[in-house]
């Protein structure tokens, strides 16, 4: 059994007077430990696809297990982040950081020590008691994602996290997560629209087209590049192979969208 599953996952939006077919029949599995990206062009699903997998939307059909569980009844256990970093502006970054811990009732005494600590290793040692507004766009999504990974979630989703930010942050925060999450082992999901992005940071990739959003093609990233950091990835040869394919498919998927 897979770690997480979706089975013939589909969504409509309703609206007055027309709906939309957000999703068609989706099917993934994702194993224990492993990074999934989710790629393709704006308006394809990805974030409905995201927010079904957290629980914050059930969807028209189908159903979402994570470890065995229907993900309703899962909560807590899923951490989210998102383009955007929504830190609260009147707290400090360690303030922010202790926030789930706060609201999940698990603010042990240990988990102050624990929130330095990962601050520290993600390299905000000297922004701890800093306000949002004092770091730049890098730092502010460096600790959104220790505010998501404080509280040890099972599942790690991922929605364009780096792609507000400028070509040199995202190379850099790239291998700074990755590194952080085969470290503590986290089973992750990655949306973006980055092809690059996704072969550097995956296992596995998620090809969607558009209208209705469908996964067009799972590619698995050669082991060669999951054994590198995403920056050295990117400098391989089989990184510029897969890259080549991918594009190839989208332009498929394009022209065939055209006719
Ligand atoms: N709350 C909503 N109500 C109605 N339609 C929506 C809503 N959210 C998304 N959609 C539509 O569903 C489709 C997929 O959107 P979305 O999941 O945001 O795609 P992506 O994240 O890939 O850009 C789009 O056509 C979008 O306009
Ligand atoms: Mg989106």
């Amino acid at each position: 059994m897979s770690f997480l599953s979706l089975n013939q996952v589909s969504h409509q939006y309703f609206s007055e007077k027309n709906y939309t077919k957000a999703l068609d029949n989706i099917n993934m599995t994702v194993e224990e430990g492993s990074f999934i990206s989710i790629l393709g062009p704006s308006g394809c699903g990805k974030t409905t696809l995201l927010s079904i997998v957290s629980g914050l939307i059930r969807p028209t059909r189908g159903e979402v297990r994570l470890a065995g569980k229907q993900v309703q009844d899962t909560e807590a256990e899923i951490g989210y982040m998102l383009q955007q970093d929504y830190l609260f502006p009147w707290k400090t970054i360690l303030e922010n950081v202790l926030i789930g811990p706060k609201i999940q009732q698990k603010q042990t005494s240990a988990i102050k020590p624990k929130a330095i600590e990962f601050l520290k290793e993600i390299g905000l040692e000297n922004v701890i008691n800093a306000y949002p507004a004092e770091l730049s766009g890098g730092m502010r999504q460096r600790a959104a994602l220790i505010r998501t990974l404080i509280t040890d979630p099972m599942l790690l989703l991922l929605d364009e996290p780096f792609s507000a930010l400028d070509y040199q942050t995202k190379l850099k925060l790239e291998d700074l997560v990755s590194n952080l999450l085969k470290e503590f082992h986290k089973t992750s999901v990655l949306v973006t629209h980055d092809i690059g992005e996704a072969i550097a940071m995956s296992d596995q990739i998620y090809l969607m087209k558009a209208n209705p959003g469908k996964i067009a093609e799972v590619f698995e990233v050669p082991i060669e590049l999951r054994n590198l950091s995403p920056f050295q990835a990117r400098k391989h040869l089989k990184y510029q192979l897969l890259f080549d394919r991918i594009w190839e498919e989208l332009n498929t998927l394009e022209s065939k969208h055209h006719v």
